[in-house]
């Protein structure tokens, strides 16, 4: 009895191992078979036609590991082994990078007929902004769109803006707990993502929609934000928590939107310099005024855009002035010389008359450009100029502008951070800067949103080229110098061992930034 028992279950137990490891043979055979077919397939069946791939051992994974987890170090290795322009698998997905100018020209002032943002982008950002506008209507009506919000974008706007930034930055330092006391350690990256919302929210969207930012508006934005994971790219449909939670802050935050929009226009209210503002009054080319949800959508996807990539960037300008003490004090004394040392509220016109503070902000982006990657669907077969390459249609385009602004082709000793390159005559002045003609004489394009340059020449594009080129980009150098500059009035930073170690990169979502907690050491000046 005794032994039938304990052979009963152990008979069981041995036919289900048996069983289990038939299934882990299989397995086992199954991955070693797809890896064989996929590694000779790469050897074997070369198509001169196409540019050369980057090798993988695994099928669909191909090299989405090592592109992650440090997209500019496997771009330039394979720059290196390849040239300029190599495919790589990315979830599956032939993925064609073209670096360098000639890349970037190729790619970012690609026709329309040729090439498409919106195919790639919609899935994450259709659900985080919402309907009607940016990557869910057709380019003609994204472009019009973009003229709209950089009409608003004003030198009468910036004027009103400098000051309210100023002020944001003032009362944020005084208030928050992490700088009570003449001195002490704070992971900066937090603050500095709290200072942009505040002052991005105030100045382009006014001061109703900022006071709601101390109360629910932030954490709504945050769940906005999980919508953009990396993941989502392939779960963004999946009803899973952080979805849920994206789906109701997107309904939520829209409403609050159209409330304020409801009740300006009850008011008549008429003064306000704002992007709201400006948005209700503009009217399509076929007549149609914009609609009250797109105007929400656009107000959102006006924030998102310009916080991932303002905030990862006004972090790394204190994380390198932390680096170079010195660079912060000669920050203070060209103000001082400029204003007096008893420095007067900052006006927009005094930015221009501190020439280092400009290319403190100028120099974090050329290191540190928050989007690392920028891609495009083929829409019909692209021959590359000067090569025999045709890239096909199930191919996706990707531009990586950083790779040549670190290169040293173009930037003297190119891992050095060094503000003072953007002068004329300093012995790492790029040569495109040395030799730059008169402004005026780059090639200018209208792609329905006001004349933008080409940018085709220059080897510095951390706001992009072409069509989808940024619109944000004068409000961002006009929020991050006016930061920095209330920054440098009121601290001396280091970094807290002395050294003039930077932290390094967090590749893990979508906009790079610095890895956490990045502590920075300060003290008050006075
Ligand atoms: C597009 C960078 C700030 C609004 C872009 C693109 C880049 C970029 C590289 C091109 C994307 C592509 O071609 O797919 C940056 C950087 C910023 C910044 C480095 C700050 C340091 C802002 C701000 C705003 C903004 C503050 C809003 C006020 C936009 C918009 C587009 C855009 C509307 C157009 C997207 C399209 O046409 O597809 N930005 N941006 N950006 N950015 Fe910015």
């Amino acid at each position: 009895g005794f032994l039938q028992e304990v052979a009963g279950p152990l008979g069981e137990r041995f036919f289900e191992l048996g069983l289990a490891s038939q299934i882990g043979v299989s397995i086992a055979a199954f991955v070693t078979l797809s890896v064989i077919v996929h590694v000779a397939k790469q050897l074997l069946f070369v198509n001169p036609n196409e540019p050369p791939m980057v090798f993988s051992w695994f099928p669909v994974i191909g090299s989405t590991i090592t592109y992650g987890m440090d997209p500019p170090t496997f771009f330039r290795e394979n720059q290196k082994k390849h040239g300029d322009c190599f495919t790589f698998i990315l979830l599956g997905k032939k993925t064609t990078v073209y670096v360098g100018p000639n890349g970037n020209d190729f790619i970012l002032n690609g026709k329309i007929k040729d090439v498409c943002a919106e195919e790639i982008y919609t899935v994450l950002t259709t659900p985080v902004f919402g309907k009607d506008v940016v990557y869910d209507c057709p380019n003609s009506k994204l472009m019009e769109q973009k003229k709209f919000m950089k009409i608003a974008l004003t030198t009468e706007a910036f004027r009103s803006y400098v000051p309210i930034i100023s002020d944001e930055v003032e009362t944020y330092l005084k208030r928050t707990p992490d700088f009570k006391g003449q001195s002490g350690i704070v992971n900066i990256c937090p603050k500095m993502a709290q200072i942009t919302i505040f002052t991005a929210s105030h100045s382009l969207q006014g001061k109703e929609i900022r006071d709601k930012f101390d109360e629910k508006l932030a954490d709504l934005y945050h769940d906005l934000d999980m919508g953009f994971s990396p993941i989502n790219f392939m779960l963004h449909w999946a009803p899973l928590p952080w979805n849920n939670r994206r789906d109701y802050a997107q309904r939520t935050v829209a409403q609050i939107y159209m409330d304020v929009i409801k009740s300006r226009r009850a008011k008549g209210d008429k003064g306000a310099q704002d992007m709201m503002a400006h948005l209700m009054n503009s009217t399509y080319k076929n007549g149609v005024q914009v609609p009250d949800h797109e105007i929400a959508h656009m107000m959102i996807a006006l924030l998102m855009a310009g916080q991932h990539s303002s905030s990862s960037t006004s972090a790394w300008i204190m994380l390198r002035l932390a680096s170079r003490p010195d660079i912060m004090e000669e920050l203070y004394q060209e103000q001082v010389k400029a204003f007096g040392a008893h420095l007067p509220p900052l006006k927009y016109e005094d930015l221009a008359k501190l020439p280092l503070n400009q290319a403190i902000v100028k120099e974090t982006l050329r290191l540190h450009a928050p989007i690392h990657s920028i891609m495009r669907a083929v829409k019909s077969p692209m021959p590359v100029p000067g090569t025999k390459y045709v890239i096909p249609t199930d191919h996706v385009l990707l531009a990586a502008p950083g790779v040549s602004a670190s290169d040293e082709q173009y930037f003297p000793q190119p891992d050095l951070w060094e503000p003072h390159r953007w002068e004329p005559d300093h012995p790492l002045t790029p040569s495109h800067v040395r030799n730059a003609t008169n402004e005026d004489e780059e090639e200018k394009i209208d792609y329905g949103y006001g004349l933008v340059s080409k940018g085709t020449a220059s080897p510095y594009l951390p706001f992009g080229a072409g069509r989808h080129r940024c619109i944000g980009e004068h409000f961002a150098n006009v929020q991050l110098q006016t930061i920095t500059a209330i920054i440098v009035r009121n601290f001396k930073f280091r970094n807290v061992d002395g050294s003039d170690k930077v932290i390094g990169t967090d590749y893990a979502s979508l906009f790079s930034r610095p890895l956490e907690p990045a502590n920075i050491y300060w003290e008050k000046r006075n």
